[in-house]
């Protein structure tokens, strides 16, 4: 893999970007071991509190003078009406049930207003603490956060599942874009009506940006070893982008049964829903999605149905209960490994 426009830019000597992956997947200790490997480590801060982010933030810089990444979810506007939330917890209680948590608790859902503000806070705190690179999903922030970052020489990627999403990307003037094809585990990145729920696939969507726009693209999706690195930066990619093959490595904060459910699983085994979040998310399949499947439409936007899906979620966990976690995966799990992360990065570098 030869030094290319991305590594000169990011500072790094391979074209590989270790996934952001919110919900304290990221360690430390896995970025810290990306960057080791010569790739770049990304913090997924989707879900951290402002103070939270800091203290990650200083931990890594204690630890490695090499470049890493954030990644912050643009905030997206939501409406929500107190019968709509009743109808979900409705629809949740048997789980509830099931899982022994009698007492579901009606989570604290914040407000619009109380996201911006401590999104806002993230920003201030990437520019005092000199974070490198800083990438965003499910949207484009706003003008002044855009400049506010670029004056503090923060380089900016965005992500985007369509060619009009990518093309927008360019044109608020960030430095990259990440193309999240339909392959890719988790959360899609979309923030356009027209972007069709499970995206497109990534080969087919590398073609159609490689000509369309100018700045360097980072593929996404489903690369899991050497051969997936190489087919895409065949294709016109200048990085890739991966999420499930580094989640199962040992640094990783998954949980260890969930880590275990995606060596175990296949392509098969995939489902895309919306009942954990309220949002389109790639996962592999289990009760909680094949129960909630026929409730899809009624159910809150995200974050809202984050919040309320939340304990179950966290019990799920603390019961070694894989019925009910969400378990978000590429489509080629059968080629993850448990591994450290300097043997895959040996392995996708050899
Ligand atoms: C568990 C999990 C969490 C993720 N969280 C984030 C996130 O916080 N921010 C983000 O931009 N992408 C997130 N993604 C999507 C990745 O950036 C990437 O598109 C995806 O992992 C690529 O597919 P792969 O898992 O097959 O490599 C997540 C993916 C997974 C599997």
């Amino acid at each position: 893999m030869l030094p290319n426009k991305i590594t000169e830019q990011l500072n790094i000597t391979y074209p590989i970007i270790q996934a952001p992956m919110a919900g304290g997947i990221t360690t430390t200790s896995l970025i810290i071991e990306v960057a080791n490997a010569g790739g770049l480590g990304m913090i997924g801060a989707g879900y951290l509190t402002p103070e939270q982010t800091k203290k990650q933030i200083a931990e890594i810089k204690q630890l490695t003078e090499k470049p890493f990444g954030i990644n912050l979810f643009t905030p997206q506007s939501f409406v929500v009406h107190t019968q709509d939330i009743n109808q979900a917890l409705t629809l949740l209680d048997p789980i509830c049930k099931q899982l022994e948590l009698d007492n579901l608790t009606v989570p604290s859902i914040p407000t619009y207003e109380e996201i911006l503000g401590s999104f806002q806070q993230q920003i201030e705190i990437i520019i005092a603490e000199k974070v490198p690179i800083c990438s965003f999903t499910f949207g484009i922030p706003s003008k002044e956060i855009i400049e506010q970052l670029k004056g503090a020489n923060i380089l900016l990627i965005g992500t985007a599942t369509t060619l009009e999403e990518a093309k927008l990307v360019e044109e608020v003037g960030f430095d990259m874009v990440v193309l999240q094809g339909q392959e890719a585990g988790g959360h899609r990145g979309s923030f356009t009506a027209n972007a069709p729920k499970a995206g497109i696939e990534l080969n087919e969507f590398i073609r159609q940006t490689n000509q369309a726009i100018d700045i360097p693209l980072i593929a996404s999706g489903g690369i899991m070893d050497e051969h997936g690195i190489k087919t895409v930066l065949e294709l016109g990619a200048d990085a890739v982008q991966m999420g499930t093959a580094f989640l199962t490595c040992e640094e990783s904060g998954a949980h260890p049964i969930y880590k275990s459910a995606i060596i175990q699983a296949n392509k098969t085994d995939l489902q895309l829903t919306c009942a954990f979040s309220g949002k389109w998310a790639q996962g592999i399949q289990n009760d909680f999605m094949q129960y909630m499947e026929k409730y899809e439409h009624l159910l809150p936007p995200f974050p809202v149905q984050n919040a309320l899906t939340q304990s179950i979620r966290k019990q799920a966990a603390l019961l070694n209960n894989t019925a009910y976690m969400s378990l978000w995966s590429g489509h080629n799990p059968q080629l993850a490994k448990q591994q450290s992360v300097k043997a895959l990065m040996d392995a996708l570098t050899l």
